[in-house]
């Protein structure tokens, strides 16, 4: 028996993309191992976001060459958005047997048995169709309770700064059917909670002979298949959340309360810049709208740090509109140029790079002030979690998250993972809510 090791980077979608390449593997004879040392295939998921990203990976490529040089039959080789990205130049390396695009992974077994020392792999065609729909992914977390489904791939936006449209493609959306399922599937076999997955969930739609699905109709259908299965979901897009989809949130109990809602900047001339079609206004709009249909509904953003021009004002107005909305939590970045994207073409990087930092440090101390106001406002709550195993700190207590994607500590008692608990909540950090 051959054995396959993969370390996985960046997105969501990767991790659920490596368990569909293990799926895949396994046609060709590979079982999962987590152990690099007894690997006979040895492959990172990369992920070409930004710079750094990108960096992390060229280092774990080094680890990986020797490991080959060590044991000289060990295949290496590189997957995901990197591979779609950099092509041949990963090949030019000589560190590298394999190179597969996002759309590519089906042919996995066929490029590895056509591996030799002088012929490396490589396929990194992009698809119009592929969604991997029939295949079962072989799932790798850890406890069982939480599972991910990718509902789409690709996306169809132009955002300036992005490179995700040339990694991944255009976007298409999977069989609505295949999607149930899954999610049919993995709750027969215990897990608690899926998470749909696609770059813009809320431009899904998949369309047959006799029937149309959009996002709010696949997220009823999800959770219709069983009041203990809790439905989440990443990523919406602020220009495509729909009215339709936050009631259809309201209306089932077992679809969590919380949308992580990129905004990427508070300055209307910057998302302007940025292409991502639709204004200050336009967001605080739908920020209303979601606290009106749901008032307790967790919230999270994506901030970027000094894109191209950016100005002390547009910064401010970042600053401005975090303090006006208050996000549970946020993932902040400093504008990484990205080859090939439209920004990259047409923009100067004209910010320095202390200036990106210091802006991005500003960014980061309002929001760890606004997290720990937004998570200190739920105490005395009771809140209902689903209980996902030991916490990390101490083991005498376990952690799982509330329906608003906080993650709660509280006594273990005789609970256990993957059953649901009603805590009180006591007392707070930033990123943690302490309960009884
Ligand atoms: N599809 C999602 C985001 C996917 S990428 C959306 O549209 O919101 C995840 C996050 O990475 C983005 O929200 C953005 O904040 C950040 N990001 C993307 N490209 C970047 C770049 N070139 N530099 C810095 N951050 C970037
Ligand atoms: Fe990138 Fe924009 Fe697509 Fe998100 S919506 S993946 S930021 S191009
Ligand atoms: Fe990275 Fe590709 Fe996801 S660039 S964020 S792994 S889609």
């Amino acid at each position: 028996m051959k054995k396959a090791y993969i370390e996985t980077y960046g997105c969501q979608m990767n991790v659920n993309d490596t368990e569909v390449i293990f799926a895949i593997l396994e046609k060709a004879g590979y079982v999962r191992t987590e152990v690099m040392q007894e690997a006979n295939l040895i492959m990172a998921n990369t992920c070409s976001i930004r710079d750094n990203a990108e960096q992390r990976i060229w280092g774990r490529l080094e680890v990986f060459a020797q490991e080959r040089k060590a044991r000289p039959d060990t295949l290496v080789g590189i997957v995901g958005c990197m591979a779609e990205r950099l092509k041949d130049k990963l090949l030019d390396t000589g560190k590298v047997d394999l190179v597969v695009g996002p759309d590519a992974y089906r042919s996995l077994p066929r490029l590895i048995a056509a591996i030799t020392p002088d012929n490396p792999q490589i396929d990194v065609l992009l698809s119009r169709d592929e969604t991997y729909a029939d295949i079962t992914p072989v799932r790798t977390d850890k406890n069982g309770i939480s599972a991910f489904i990718s509902i789409m791939r690709g996306c169809n936006n132009v955002c300036s700064y992005c490179v995700v449209p040339y990694t991944r493609g255009a976007e298409r959306s999977r069989d609505a059917h295949s999607i149930v399922r899954e999610a049919c599937d993995v709750y027969q076999r215990g897990y608690k909670e899926v998470t749909l997955l696609g770059q813009n969930v809320d431009s899904y739609l998949w369309k047959s002979a006799d029937e149309c699905v959009n996002f709010a109709g696949l997220l009823a259908r999800v959770a219709a298949i069983a009041p203990d299965l809790r439905v989440r979901f990443a990523t919406s897009h602020p220009k495509d959340i729909s009215d339709e989809v936050i009631e259809t949130m309201a209306a089932y109990p077992n679809i969590c309360k919380h949308i992580h809602l990129p905004v990427q900047s508070g300055s209307s001339r910057m998302l302007e810049k940025m292409r991502r079609k639709y204004d200050r206004e336009w967001y605080l709009e739908r920020v209303a709208k979601i606290r009106s249909i749901i008032p307790d509904c967790g919230l999270t953003t994506d901030v970027i740090a000094g894109f191209c021009s950016e100005t002390e004002e547009d910064h401010k107005d970042t600053l401005s509109l975090m303090e006006e909305v208050g996000f549970d939590w946020a993932f902040m970045f400093a504008y990484s140029e990205r080859p090939g994207t439209l920004a990259q073409r047409n923009y100067p990087d004209d910010v320095s790079p202390a200036e990106k930092n210091r802006r991005l440090n500003e960014i980061i101390a309002l929001q760890n002030r606004k997290s720990l106001e937004r998570y200190r406002a739920q105490i005395g709550k009771k809140l209902e979690v689903l209980v996902e195993g030991p916490s990390k700190r101490d083991p005498e207590q376990l952690c799982g998250r509330a329906s608003n994607n906080m993650m709660c500590v509280f006594p273990a008692l005789d609970r256990k993972p993957g059953t649901y608990a009603t805590v009180e909540v006591v007392d707070s950090t930033s990123a943690t809510l302490i309960c009884k």
